[in-house]
């Protein structure tokens, strides 16, 4: 069962967004999918009761608990984890981590943000597990700031993945209403991003998909 932790230890950078939107693909794809919300404040717990009966699945958890979590979600016949972990939250990035065949970072590109990377790439220095930063909203016609950013994070020693996500009210709008971006915008680029994300993923994942 594929097990995608999604791990940055700032607030606001994208973390809940990215697990809405990758499970919902496995979701579209026919398959089982479940976001485990580790975060107290349950925000991807609160967009899957907006979203009600439609997948994915949204359950929260203690960090204690993930790993009884996951074994739960297996035996229940689940095809794919996608788990959304709080900001600041080092045994809940560390539990999520071990638990993940896939581990992605997402952050925004500017400056404070970049130095909150910085923990989150000590945490993974020992993890010996694939983990890539994803850029996440970022402005239009930045391409000077994505590739100084892009440096910065490999300087770091975390690998940077080749999809970012624009700054989109599509992506905005959609914590709001329990739904995602293709919902809103099918043919916005927004739902573009996430599609080309999704195959990525799904190419680093590859047998286990
Ligand atoms: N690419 C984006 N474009 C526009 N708004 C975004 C984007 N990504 C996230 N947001 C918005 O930013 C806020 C924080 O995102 P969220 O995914 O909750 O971050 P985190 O889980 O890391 O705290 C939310 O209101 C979300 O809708
Ligand atoms: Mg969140």
């Amino acid at each position: 069962m594929p097990t995608i932790a999604i791990v940055s230890q700032k607030g606001g950078s994208g973390k809940t967004t990215l697990a809405l939107h990758l499970a919902t693909c496995a979701a579209y794809e026919g398959k089982s999918s479940c976001v485990i919300d580790t975060d107290p404040q349950a925000t991807a717990a609160a967009w899957g009761d907006w979203r009600g009966e439609f997948l994915p699945e949204v359950v929260t958890c203690p960090p204690v608990r993930l790993s009884s979590t996951i074994d739960r979600a297996r035996r229940a016949g689940t095809q794919m984890v996608v788990i959304d972990t709080p900001p600041h939250g080092d045994t809940a990035a560390r539990e999520a981590v071990r638990a993940a065949d896939l581990v992605l970072i997402p952050t925004r590109a500017r400056a404070f943000d970049l130095h909150a990377l910085e923990a989150t790439a000590g945490l993974m220095a020992y993890a010996s597990k694939p983990a890539f930063v994803v850029f996440n909203a970022v402005p239009a016609r930045a391409s000077k700031m994505l590739e100084s950013a892009s440096a910065s994070a490999r300087e770091l020693g975390l690998d940077v993945c080749p999809i970012h996500f624009g700054e989109r009210a599509a992506f905005y709008r959609s914590s709001a209403s329990g739904e995602v971006a293709v919902e809103l915008e099918p043919e916005g680029k927004a739902a573009g991003e996430v599609s080309a994300l999704w195959q990525w993923v799904g190419e680093r994942l590859g047998p286990l998909a």
